[in-house]
């Protein structure tokens, strides 16, 4: 039976979902799943948007004919020619003759290659911004190469402002019964599997992802149809950004990520006394066996954190088996811009440290902490020290608002002043407040809710009079907060804070209307519980009025921890990044390959594709 989704009023998502594939491309677990994602466009012509894998082909067969109904197929856009996309493309021929196949050349090639059909009759060859129209549609193709193979090209929508993105934006995971990433706590839920998909599948070819990026932000874009995972029609910035930060290799997070391979645990027992070290000084750190963990997940934190860990036995002389992996798999996938540090073993003549040195130094950018800890067998107590001070040379790279102050035995002059900083030390939670006054909503971002007595149940709130929050409550003696939970992205902070009620409506686009028996709306996303209350009594303090208020209603919605003004200073609100040097080069417009430097020799051919310097144009 035919399973599809409708997109828009023309746009119908036909594809399928997998549960049983254990090994995505035979080498990335996919413990949850994986959606292949196929569209079909009903205009004055019919257009479909890629096919899928063979596991679910028969599935996908029945959502082509039943959403086609009585009409023909016009067109088969394909935009990338990997099976798990192409599989199903010479049944769809074999039952719709009169389609023609829109694709660049390099699709075709890849499609004779791939399978034994006769492309070349049924072609439609098109190149970079070339368009088609459909009838109120109009195709813009803008390729795409190596993201994620060389043939790939994307398609914009100019009518339903709609990219197609081909693998770009993806995520594993099936839907679920879900169609849209604003269906799902995406940050929570799926984030960490957006980042496996992302680094693993692409994580090699940032620069060519950075390029597509570049052509899709001159695109208005109101909705990312890709060929994995979730649809995404609200707050798109939040999967682009990630794409921005990942394909530049800055990494997200400050913290460590400590990788061991350890055969008796010996290894393993240094890595975890490094790890305590660190958390002892505030540093976050996570910890991974490689020969227990999928190395797709690990790969993946690599580009999460800031500075990464090897511990490894040696084994044959050499690393040991699941580490050498490892690390020639990050290579592989280009990490750069990272602080790296080492612990090696070997019971009589330990190598591995060296030669884990060796491979991460060819990456660019890897800052390899001198000192690396070379263990006989097991660590021993004189050899505490150079664990601490690996630590301390580990916390001595990170800025100072990441890593708590390192311990002292010198006892600090105390000043006698009053630090403004040191009010930041209280644990501040974050809300949204939120009043009606007549047929006006607002809300604003405060820090500053506390409960006061239990019987009866009060709380206090403080809120700035240059707040139109403020004067609605002075006038209503009524208010909602919505407690912000640590998910909560940095747009709920631009949405509701940083601008005024006075000049735009804060739940203009927010797309739910949700109100308190008060009347009063309330956020229902990324927060966990939300109280009602009546003021009793206000003081005023100058720049701020004091509310005391007794609660009418309360109700818990998730069990994500609250926010705190520490953990959105820390993990939400963006850090600048630094500015980057313009790289000189030339990049291959068949492959997107770049070469670096001011000149490109006359006799350049592209390790990739092997085309020559022709093909090339400056950066
Ligand atoms: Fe989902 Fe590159 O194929």
């Amino acid at each position: 039976m035919y399973c599809i989704k409708k997109i828009t009023n023309d746009l119908t998502w036909i594809g399928a979902n997998d549960r049983r594939l254990a090994m995505f491309e035979g080498v990335y677990s996919v413990p949850y799943g994986v959606s292949y994602n196929s569209y079909l466009l009903k205009d004055e012509k019919t257009v479909l948007f890629d096919t899928v894998d063979k596991a679910v082909q028969q599935r996908f067969m029945e959502n082509v004919s039943e959403t086609l109904g009585d009409r023909k197929l016009d067109y088969i856009v394909v935009q990338h020619v990997e099976p798990d996309h192409s599989a199903a493309l010479k049944e769809l021929m074999l039952r719709y003759p009169g389609a023609k196949i829109v694709c660049n050349a390099k699709i075709q090639l890849f499609i004779k290659q791939f399978y034994d059909l006769d492309i070349a009759s049924r072609a439609h060859i098109v190149k970079e911004n070339d368009t088609l129209n459909t009838g109120k549609h109009t195709l813009h193709f803008v390729m795409a190469p190596m993201v994620h193979w060389p043939e790939v090209m994307v398609t914009y929508d100019s009518t339903d402002k709609i990219l197609f993105s081909a693998d770009a934006f993806g995520c594993f995971g099936a839907l679920n019964g879900a169609l849209f990433a604003d269906e799902v706590d995406f940050a929570k839920d799926y984030m960490d599997e957006a980042r496996r998909y992302y680094t693993n599948i692409v994580g090699k070819y940032g620069p060519q992802v950075q390029t597509l990026l570049n052509k899709a932000s001159a695109l208005t874009i109101d909705m990312i149809c890709p060929l994995h995972g979730f649809v995404w029609r609200k707050n798109i910035e939040d999967i682009v950004s990630k794409y921005a930060l990942w394909s530049s290799y800055e990494p997200e997070e400050y913290g460590v990520m400590i990788a061991y391979a350890s055969v008796y645990g010996n290894t393993e027992n240094a890595a975890e006394i490094l790890s305590c070290r660190l958390r002892d000084n505030g540093i976050k750190t996570v910890m991974f066996d490689v020969s227990v963990t999928p190395a797709s997940e690990i790969v993946s934190a690599a580009f999460r954190w800031s500075h990464l860990v090897f511990a490894s036995t040696t084994y044959n002389a050499g690393i040991f088996v699941t580490m050498e992996a490892l690390i020639n798999d990050l290579a592989a996938h280009n990490i750069q811009n990272r602080t790296a540090a080492v612990i090696e073993n070997g019971s009589w003549a330990a190598a591995s440290g060296n030669l884990i040195c060796d491979i991460l130094k060819k990456c660019k950018n890897i800052n390899i902490i001198e000192n690396k800890i070379s263990i006989k067998s097991s660590l021993k107590t004189e050899q505490l020290a150079e664990i601490d001070s690996m630590a301390n040379e580990i916390i001595a790279t990170f800025p100072k608002s990441a890593a708590a102050v390192s311990k002292s035995d010198d006892r600090p002059v105390v000043p006698n002043t009053v630090e403004s900083g040191t009010m930041f030390k209280l644990t501040y939670g974050l809300f949204v407040l939120t009043a009606k006054d007549g047929e006006k909503d607002n809300g604003c971002i405060i820090n500053t809710a506390a409960q006061i007595t239990s019987s009866p149940m009060r709380i206090s709130i403080t809120v700035n009079k240059a707040n139109l929050t403020h004067d609605m409550i002075l006038k209503t003696s009524e208010f909602n907060i919505s407690i912000l939970t640590e998910s909560t992205p940095f747009r709920i902070f631009e949405q509701f804070g940083f601008r005024s009620g006075k000049e735009v409506e804060k739940f203009d686009g927010c797309g739910y209307d949700v109100r308190t028996a008060n009347g009063i709306r309330y956020v229902p996303e990324y927060t966990n519980g939300i109280i009602s209350a009546k003021v009793t009594e206000s003081y005023d303090y100058g720049t701020h009025t004091l509310f005391i208020a007794e609660l009418t209603q309360a109700f818990t919605l998730s069990d994500v921890p609250s926010v705190s003004y520490q953990y959105y200073f820390d993990h939400i609100k963006p850090k600048p990044q630094p500015q980057k040097e313009k790289k000189k080069g030339f990049i291959c417009k068949v492959c997107g390959y770049v070469y670096e430097g001011e000149t490109l020799p006359e006799d350049f051919i592209c390790p990739l594709c092997k085309h020559g310097a022709e093909d090339f144009e400056p950066i």
